[in-house]
């Protein structure tokens, strides 16, 4: 088959050659934008009078049933047609004869390329976006149930004060909701039209940019033509938002595999969403929280590998480009993966409620709040703290907790202290009594829920 560019070489190309730097086993996927994208680019050539119309029609034909025979699986791409660029553009010579040659007008692969990636993109973005949003709306339905449940918070995972779980779930809501702004703003930047930005030097044509833009529903055309070919900004931006969302669920997943072993015992895995081991017939095991946490790897790994190939390339395209793809179609692929899968196994967790209260009255966690109960009498609060430190030291030799020792024992420590500090003490007055806006009292967290809700719209 002689190639679409073949009129200045002698030889044809070494098989190898063929092989190396074919990229369509990878960018077929991109057939839907491509062609889209030049039903568009016809459509304005017919219109500033570059084709006829009639050729228009022709091409506009061709295309649509080249897409039906990829879409129905008659189509078989050619290796040596390198990309799906120029498998469309050779198909399209081949279904409807001459007048598809005047399809590449004005073009070249290097915008159409461009286009094509952010068309796909686009899609993407708001494939992911909902994919949190209702990840969030998921975590807010379990949240509304547990406003109540009480469990330790920590630092250095070492019991700290106790919280709720529906304020621990809300801390998630808010990252995942910073990653749908995150998208928001990365759309922006990708939603631009490169078409008519030509190999890197624009185009001698009368191109009407403008109503291409809106034919593909692009907000804006790019305004540098070397820019418009050798940019893929936002494919790094949206990598990047890709593996912030990533690192995310490698936290909430770390804490799922640490919640659901026997030695926290916070909460049981559905068995839809467990795994068994080959060899110990006890087990069940948190493999998708774990896989989930793991592949985070492969997408942080497609960020390094997206700026490694732009770092110090010269403007304005480069063959290197054509690396792009397979890190941010992985990044995609595996992100929406791994949201997909998340929000069935969240939502199917059963809460071990009695162990994480149990938990949160181990541990010391009311001892800011007895510091606290002295300083409202008056106590300075770093004598406060010190006290409450010797306190602590007392039930450590004594295998008791705060609340267990009498009223004696602890006027021992401070003449401040009276009967009212049990109830000052109890977990789930600490809880209620944290109302700060932000915090985990019970009516705090039921105002940052309907925030959430309105948010998203939900
Ligand atoms: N397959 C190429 C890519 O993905 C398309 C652009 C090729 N342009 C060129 N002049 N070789 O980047």
């Amino acid at each position: 088959m002689t190639k679409l560019w073949s009129g200045r070489f002698q030889k044809e190309t070494d098989r190898m050659v063929d092989d190396f730097h074919s990229s369509i086993s990878f960018d077929s996927r991109l057939y839907k934008y491509d062609i889209s994208g030049s039903i568009a680019h016809a459509k304005m050539l017919a219109r500033v009078g570059i084709i006829s119309h009639l050729e228009a029609d022709a091409i506009v034909g061709g295309l649509t049933g080249i897409l039906a025979g990829i879409e129905a699986g008659r189509v078989e791409f050619s290796v040596a047609a390198e990309d799906i660029h120029m498998n469309v553009e050779q198909l399209l010579i081949e279904s409807i004869g001459d007048v598809g040659k005047k399809l590449h007008t004005a073009r070249s692969r290097n915008d159409q390329v461009a286009l094509d990636v952010r068309m796909y993109l686009r899609d993407e973005i708001d494939g992911v976006g909902q994919l949190l949003s209702e990840l969030i709306s998921v975590l807010l339905d379990i949240s509304e149930k547990h406003l109540d449940t009480v469990m330790p918070g920590y630092t250095h995972l070492q019991r700290a004060q106790p919280i709720s779980l529906a304020h621990h779930l809300l801390a998630y809501c808010q990252m995942f909701s910073r990653d749908m702004d995150r998208l928001v703003d990365c759309r922006r930047r990708v939603n631009v039209l490169p078409l008519g930005a030509g190999a890197l030097a624009g185009t001698t044509f009368p191109l009407d940019r403008e109503y291409v833009a809106r034919e593909l529903g692009f907000d804006a055309v790019t305004e540098n033509s070397l820019d418009a070919v050798s940019d893929r900004d936002f494919a790094v931006e949206f990598a990047a938002a890709a593996s912030l969302i990533m690192m995310h669920l490698s936290r909430f997943c770390e804490e799922i595999v640490l919640w659901s072993s026997a030695e926290f015992g916070f909460i049981e895995l559905d068995d839809a969403y467990s795994t068994g081991s080959s060899m110990m017939p006890q087990k069940k095991n948190p493999d998708v929280a774990e896989l989930i946490r793991g592949k985070s790897g492969r997408v942080f790994g497609d960020l390094t590998a997206l700026l490694t190939v732009l770092k110090g390339l010269p403007l304005a395209y480069n063959k290197d480009m054509q690396e792009d793809k397979e890190a941010l179609f992985d990044a995609a692929d595996t992100v929406k993966k791994c949201l997909l899968i998340f929000r069935p196994l969240v939502a199917t967790m059963r809460v071990r409620k009695e162990n994480m209260a149990q938990a949160a009255r181990g541990g010391f966690t009311n001892a800011t709040d007895l510091a606290d109960y002295l300083v409202q009498r008056g106590v300075p609060f770093r004598e406060a703290h010190e006290i409450v430190g010797r306190a602590v030291a007392y039930c450590l030799e004594h295998n008791k907790s705060l609340d267990e020792l009498s009223l004696e024992e602890l006027r021992g420590f401070s003449s401040s202290i009276n009967e009212d500090v049990y109830e000052a003490i109890a977990v789930a007055r600490c809880v209620a009594a944290r109302s700060v806006t932000g915090g985990p009292a019970p009516e705090a967290v039921q105002k940052a829920i309907q925030a959430a809700r309105q948010r998203l719209g939900r």
